[in-house]
C-alpha cells in the first residue's frame, strides 16, 4: 500500500499527488514511468514519475482526469492509499553530450516534460523550456519550470497568456535564430509531437518524443503498446517511452490510439449518467 502524503490541484482536471515509495524514488531517472492500480479490481494505468526525492523516498505523480481511473485517483485524499505501484519502468533518457536543449510540453504533457527539463538542467545543459495550453488556466508548473531552465516561453491557443499561438511557433523562431540547438525534446498530444518532429527534421536537429501508447502489462509481454520506429516494431513500455521523433510512425500511432474510442465514449456516457 502506498500512502498519499500531499495532493494539489494544478489546473482544472490536472492534479499532483505525492506518494511515499522509497524503492521507486531510489531507482527512478528522467523518463521512467510507473504503473499503478488503485485497488484490487482496479485498472492498471501508466503514469510518468514527474519528480522524485531519493532522500525522503517521495515520488510525485501528475495526472489529468480523463477517464474512470484517473478520476478515481483524483478523488483520493491525503492519508488514503494506492494498492500497487510498479516501477520504475521503461528506459530513462540519455543526458550526455547536449549543450543546448529545447524542451516543449503541450497540455498535461508538461508534467511529463518537467523531469526531463530538470535532468538536463542539473546535468549542465543550457535548457530552453516551452510550455503551452489551450488557455491560461491550463498552464501548469510555470514557476517550477522557470526555476530549472535558462529561459521559459509560454504559449496559449487563445492568447490569454504568453504567445498567442502554438508552442511550435516559438520553436520555429528559435530554430531559425539559433544554430546551436543540438536536441529538441517534445512531449504532448501526438499531433503536436509529429509537427515538432517534421519541423526539426527540416533543420537537422535531433529530436526525442515520449509516446503515450495504450499499455496493459508494462513489461513487454502483451504487445498492446507496440509502435513502429525506424521500420521496426518496438514496445513503448520497455524500449521507450522516449524515441527518436524522426523515426516514429506517428500515423500508425494515431490510428492505434483511436482503436478503443467508441468503447471509451460509451464508458464515459455511463459514468456521466
Ligand atoms: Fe504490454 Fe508494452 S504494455 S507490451
Amino acid at each position: 500500500m502506498f500512502k498519499i502524503l500531499e495532493k494539489e490541484v494544478l489546473a482544472k482536471g490536472i492534479k499532483r499527488i505525492n506518494v511515499k515509495a522509497p524503492m521507486i524514488a531510489n531507482k527512478t531517472k528522467a523518463g521512467n514511468f510507473i504503473i499503478l492500480r488503485i485497488d484490487e479490481k482496479g485498472e492498471r494505468i501508466p503514469l510518468t514519475v514527474a519528480d522524485y526525492d531519493r532522500e525522503t523516498g517521495i515520488i510525485s505523480i501528475i495526472f489529468q482526469e480523463v477517464g474512470y481511473t484517473t478520476k478515481q485517483l483524483g478523488s483520493l485524499e491525503v492519508g488514503e492509499h494506492i494498492k500497487d505501484i510498479v516501477g520504475p519502468l521503461g528506459k530513462h533518457i540519455e543526458l550526455e553530450g547536449y549543450k543546448k536543449v529545447v524542451c516543449l510540453g503541450g497540455g498535461s504533457g508538461t508534467a511529463l516534460l518537467y523531469p526531463k527539463v530538470k535532468a538536463f538542467y542539473n546535468k549542465g545543459s543550457e535548457v530552453i523550456a516551452i510550455t503551452g495550453a489551450r488557455t491560461k488556466d491550463l498552464i501548469i508548473l510555470e514557476d517550477e519550470l522557470a526555476e530549472i531552465s535558462n529561459k521559459l516561453y509560454i504559449a496559449t491557443d487563445d492568447g490569454s497568456y504568453g504567445h498567442h499561438g502554438f508552442v511550435t511557433d516559438i520553436l520555429k523562431d528559435l530554430l531559425e535564430e539559433d544554430q546551436e540547438i543540438d536536441l529538441v525534446v517534445a512531449i504532448g498530444p501526438v499531433p503536436m509531437m509529429k509537427a515538432v518532429a517534421d519541423m526539426t527534421a527540416a533543420y537537422g536537429v535531433e529530436t526525442i518524443v515520449s509516446l503515450n501508447s495504450l499499455m496493459v502489462d508494462g513489461t513487454g509481454m502483451c504487445g498492446g503498446c507496440r509502435v513502429t520506429v525506424g521500420g521496426e516494431t518496438k514496445f513503448t513500455c520497455v524500449d521507450g517511452p522516449a524515441f527518436d521523433g524522426h523515426q516514429v510512425d506517428f500515423n500508425e500511432l494515431i490510428n492505434r490510439l483511436s482503436f478503443y474510442k467508441d468503447e471509451e465514449e460509451v464508458h464515459q456516457c455511463r459514468l456521466d449518467e
